[in-house]
């Protein structure tokens, strides 16, 4: 491997201009690519491994390296002069990307692998929000199939099942009835998991919070809304998320300010206590009960997909100024951010089937038309093959669309994806349908 040196490139804002690797492939990454571009100091971005998107993206190049490939990413960002890594995903950081790159005094935006535990372990997490006096649903660990039942039976339905590890959005269970939960215990020992977190059932509306923090200061972005589940009306199985928008009408100032007091603030607290250096996105999935109280359901230890590609468009701030901020343990300097008035909307279009099996490698037709409307098209599940684009995943693009009302960014985001085709094709037609249209 290189020798270790010190970055000769990390001087806060002496930096006449800035490389930045984006770890991943999703959405996600190629809005957090997009953004970074935007920056008058960004003047090039590098994703591994990418998408179709970030592949012909102007300004960005695609580097072949999986997400776990610590040792080649590191190599990669030496010979390339890259001054920030920002991480995507959940699984390199849950498996110690930043650790692995600090080694080598190279500045990476996500936390370390003790901090990433907040997503990565339930568990762990729910001790967390405990230690922290945080609300949050009323839960129990356990590590045998009959303790987990006879709880479940004490308790009652509804309950959710959360299995103790990451399970790519698989590993919640929210069980209407006794039978379900049973049957979702077995099912996730099963599978191998070998903790489950019991947790009550809250009902109410569901709100993404990303914070960027540095460890002791957090700053909220915009509140987003995420569809989960696959089906109109948010019926049938989970997914990743098929759509969301940003600001949530739901999420006052006054309720940000109670959630950022409330629950984001101790829970950073917590962590600073315990010694963590938390240096990047803390995500706060949150419901608001029917009284209006926040109370957190999960955390994540990285950017939300698809909130983030409803969110960033609307940023005005650099976006690269926000992370070396909080990677340089600055954020309490930074003035606040600067927003774009007004709304984002994104859809996302999925392969027919998903979350089930789903076919891959059907030609995409359209993009340039949706983009002529003035949207912006991200890519997920996409390839470039002989200058083809074809479908290579489960979520295939996230289509988003402002608008100086919500109204008016759901009317724009709509007819752009209208203008997108592949063979089975599937988006959900009422994305922000909970949203008073009034
Ligand atoms: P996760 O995969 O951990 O993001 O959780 C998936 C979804 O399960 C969340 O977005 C919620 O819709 C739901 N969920 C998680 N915990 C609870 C809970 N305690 N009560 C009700 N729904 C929950
Ligand atoms: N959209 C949900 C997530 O990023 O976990």
């Amino acid at each position: 491997m290189f020798a270790k040196t010190k970055s000769n490139n990390c001087c806060g804002s002496a930096i006449a201009s800035v490389k930045v690797l984006v770890v991943g492939n999703g959405g996600r990454e190629h809005a957090l690519a997009w953004t970074l571009l935007q920056s008058p100091k960004v003047k090039q971005v590098f994703c591994c491994p990418g998408n179709g998107g970030t592949a012909t993206m102007k300004g960005c190049e695609n580097l072949p390296l999986a997400v776990d490939n610590f040792a080649e990413i590191a190599r990669a960002v030496k010979e390339n002069n890259i001054s920030l890594v920002v991480v995507g995903p959940e699984l390199p950081l849950s498996l110690g990307i930043t650790d692995y790159l600090q080694r080598y005094d190279i500045e990476v935006f996500g936390p370390t692998q003790a901090g990433a535990q907040i997503e990565a372990s339930k568990s762990w997490a729910k001790a967390i929000m405990a230690e922290a006096g945080v609300p949050t649903a009323k839960a129990e660990t356990f590590t045998e199939a009959a303790a987990a039942k006879a709880y479940i039976q004490q308790q009652g339905a509804p309950i959710v099942v959360k299995a103790d590890g990451l399970a790519a959005g698989k590993g919640v269970i929210v069980a209407a009835t006794l039978e379900e939960a049973l049957g979702a215990v077995d099912n996730l020992f099963k599978e191998g998991f070998v903790k489950l977190v019991i947790e009550e059932f809250l009902s109410g509306e569901e709100v993404s919070v990303l914070a960027l923090t540095d460890g002791k200061n957090i700053v909220p972005l915009l509140p987003a809304r995420d569809h989960k589940r696959i089906g109109e009306g948010d019926t049938g199985k989970n997914t990743g998320g098929m759509g969301a928008y940003a600001p949530a009408p739901l999420v006052t100032p006054e309720l940000m300010e109670q959630i950022e007091r409330e629950i984001l603030q101790p829970t950073i607290a917590t962590l600073g206590k315990k010694g963590i250096d938390y240096r990047g996105v803390l995500y706060a999935g949150l419901i608001i009960t029917p009284e209006g109280e926040p109370k957190i359901l999960e955390y994540n230890c990285r950017f939300g997909d698809p909130e983030t590609q409803a969110v960033l468009p609307l940023l005005e701030t650099p976006l690269d100024e926000l992370l070396l901020a909080c990677v340089r343990q600055k954020l309490s300097q930074q003035p606040p951010i600067r927003w774009k008035e007004g709304s984002a909307v994104c859809i996302v279009a999925a392969s027919g089937g998903y979350p089930d099996a789903y076919e891959k490698g059907k030609v995409i037709s359209g993009i340039e038309q949706a983009e002529a409307t003035g949207a912006i098209v991200f890519h997920a599940g996409t390839k470039l093959q002989n200058s083809q684009l074809l479908t290579d995943g489960g979520r295939v693009l996230g289509i988003t669309a402002t608008g100086t009302n919500f109204l008016e960014a759901i009317a724009r985001v709509y007819a752009a994806t209208e203008r997108i085709h592949f063979d089975g094709i599937y988006y959900r037609p009422d994305i922000g349908h909970r949203v008073n249209r009034q």
